[in-house]
């Protein structure tokens, strides 16, 4: 069967699925203090609709999947979703982006139903700044489901830290001092303009060179690593000797785009073919009938654009498309 490629030729393999726009957090950049407006449960798409979808594509060569939110842990009985996706053939690699609090009473049952691995958020490691950035989080928990992950096997686990100016850029020593007897992958990702305002994005946005310059003057040598289990668009390095590496994602600076293989699709079943733009396509009346859902992405990739335009939100540049209106929560990441 065709793969599902766009008009620039890339080969689109992998599905970032939120499974709900609901979060155990608020952390910041994703979404507001209060007055979220969350979607009512007979909006979001079921376990099984969701399962009809990945086997519909699962032919046309898809073959990575990670289930993103909100945060994802708070659906109820997310086993039961990973153990239908885990069954689909042709599905390679399960994973699962979390903020790690609820992992100590789900890492075992997840690994257990089939998923691979888990990617979790942590932007700070000192109390008083994570419960800031997350409007009242406790670092502690995090830890506590980085432990859970790694006692579940759920590997390689990867941290996500988003860097910003001014608030955690200052722990990036600190970080990367967790990849030395870990074998952890941290992976510092550029702080993108979604949903977010783009003034004080503006004035917190840093691009990644910052980590080698902090890796420099902590007196590290780094080199590149090769690249952990999913691949993505992570550069990964490490100290020379450490157990663990760290990776930069540069989605704003640098050719992020250039070899996109990803699908987007939000919690009420609508198809993201580039997480920047507005453009979307609701899947859910047709995800019983594979053929039609196939149609559908393969509709939403043909009009695809190349790249997004962050860089020309920085610049205060006039864009060629609409951003999406929607909060990072309602499109996982
Ligand atoms: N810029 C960069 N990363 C973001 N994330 C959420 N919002 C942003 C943003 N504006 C990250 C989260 C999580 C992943 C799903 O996306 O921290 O790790
Ligand atoms: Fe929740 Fe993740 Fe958004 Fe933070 S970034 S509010 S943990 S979904």
């Amino acid at each position: 069967m065709e793969l599902l490629t766009d008009p620039f030729g890339r080969v689109h393999d992998y599905m970032r699925i939120s499974v709900t726009d609901r979060c155990n957090l608020r952390c910041i950049y994703c979404m507001p203090a209060e007055g979220m407006q969350f979607q009512p449960h007979d909006e979001i798409l079921s376990y099984e609709e969701i399962a009809s979808i990945v086997k519909a594509l699962a032919p046309a060569g898809l073959r990575k999947i990670r289930l993103t939110g909100g945060e994802p842990l708070v659906r109820r009985d997310l086993e039961r979703l990973v153990e239908m996706l885990a069954g689909i053939p042709g599905i390679e690699d399960l994973s699962l982006t979390t903020n790690g609090l609820l992992l100590p009473g789900k890492a075992a049952s997840l690994k257990a139903a089939g998923l691979s691995r888990v990617n979790i958020s942590i932007d700070s490691l000192r109390q008083e700044r994570f419960a800031m950035i997350t409007r009242g989080g406790e670092v502690a928990k995090v830890l506590k489901g980085i432990e859970a992950a790694q006692a579940a096997g759920l590997s390689p686990i990867k941290l996500n830290v988003v860097l910003m100016k001014g608030i955690n850029d200052d722990e990036i020593k600190d970080f990367v001092a967790l990849t030395l007897n870990n074998p952890l992958n941290v992976r510092f990702i550029e702080y993108m303009p979604i949903g977010s305002a783009t003034d004080t994005w503006r004035q917190t946005y840093l691009p990644l060179e910052r980590v080698l310059e902090a890796c420099r003057e902590a007196g590290w040598e780094t080199e590149p690593a090769h690249s952990s289990a999913g691949g993505g668009p992570s550069q990964d390095r490490r100290v020379a000797g450490a157990q663990g590496t760290f990776g930069l994602i540069h989605p704003v600076s640098e050719h992020f785009c250039d070899n996109c293989n990803r699908l987007r699709l939000t919690a009420d079943g609508h198809i993201k073919a580039c997480l920047y733009w507005s453009d979307e396509y609701n899947v859910r009346p047709l995800a019983d009938d594979p053929e039609a859902v196939r149609a559908l992405f393969r509709k939403a990739l043909a009009g695809k654009p190349h790249n997004h335009e962050m860089a020309l939100a920085l610049e205060k540049k006039a864009q060629s498309h609409t951003p999406t209106a929607r909060r990072m929560s309602q499109i996982g990441g």
